[in-house]
């Protein structure tokens, strides 16, 4: 009688392992693919990126009292979208032609050629994407995006954006990277804890339910042995 209660319980046990790995895993933003799917966004979208904003880049207002993703997306918008691009694809070819219409060759042109005027700057001609499978690679944290973020950018201006707003930014993209869960809030002190391209993470999950699974079923085997040796014991 007693191992059958420790079978019950052992069972409850694993199935409740089986599903705290199975909370933490983070299930990626809800991707609604666009009607106007070319095969450039066909291609973004299997390299696991997706789109931020259509390509007209309709206005986005900063919402009153913004989450942290709001303002993060906001800020994107308003400030990295140009160079960056609506999927985080970076400055492609495809994203100049549709973002910048006729402005799409901005460094031959005075606002941003290298004849710019003092207020202006000379365009970058390549810029790394931020989304997808091929980007950061090399990161180990949202610690070290936020870090790049907060010193390095906005390109032509390093070091304008607030501790909020690169924070913010940050949590924008490991959100839309699926790197981090749903309306969680990055402060100093989780930072860290996010990885960025954590590829291990699918075999450490695996590898974990398959394990639990394996102990599981060897102590039931064991218990059963048991029981079965006891009560043939007794009738000896
Ligand atoms: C004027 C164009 C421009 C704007 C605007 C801009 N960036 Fe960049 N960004 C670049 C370029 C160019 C690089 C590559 C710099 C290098 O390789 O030295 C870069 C690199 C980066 C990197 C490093 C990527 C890597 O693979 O290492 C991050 C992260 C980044 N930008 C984020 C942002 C964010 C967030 C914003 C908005 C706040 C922003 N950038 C705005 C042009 C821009």
């Amino acid at each position: 009688m007693r191992n059958k209660n420790l079978v019950i319980i052992l069972f409850t046990l694993g199935i409740l392992l089986i599903g705290l790995t199975a909370c933490q895993t983070i299930t990626p933003p809800e991707y609604i693919p666009p009607d106007d799917l070319t095969s450039e966004k066909i291609s973004y979208y299997e390299q696991g990126m997706i789109e931020l904003y259509p390509d007209d880049l309709p206005l986005l207002y900063l919402p009153d009292d913004p989450t942290q993703y709001e303002l993060g997306d906001f800020n994107y918008y308003q400030i990295c979208v140009a160079c960056h691009g609506n999927w985080g694809q970076g400055l492609t070819d495809d994203w100049r032609e549709k973002g910048f219409l006729e402005d799409m060759n901005c460094w031959t042109s005075k606002c941003h050629g290298s004849n710019h005027p003092p207020q202006g700057f000379t365009f970058p001609r390549e810029v790394p994407p931020l989304l997808g499978e091929n980007a950061l690679t090399g990161y180990n944290s949202a610690r070290q995006l936020e870090i790049v973020i907060r010193t390095t950018m906005p390109w032509w201006d390093p070091g304008q954006l607030s501790d909020e707003v690169s924070m913010a930014i940050t949590a924008y993209l490991m959100r839309n990277r699926g790197e981090i869960p749903e309306g969680l809030i990055i402060t100093d002190d989780n930072i860290s804890d996010y990885p960025i391209n954590p590829e291990p993470t699918k075999p450490i999950f695996w590898i974990t339910i398959g394990g639990s699974i394996i102990l599981i079923i060897l102590v039931t085997i064991l218990i059963i042995k048991k029981q079965k040796r006891n009560k043939s014991d007794i009738q000896d």
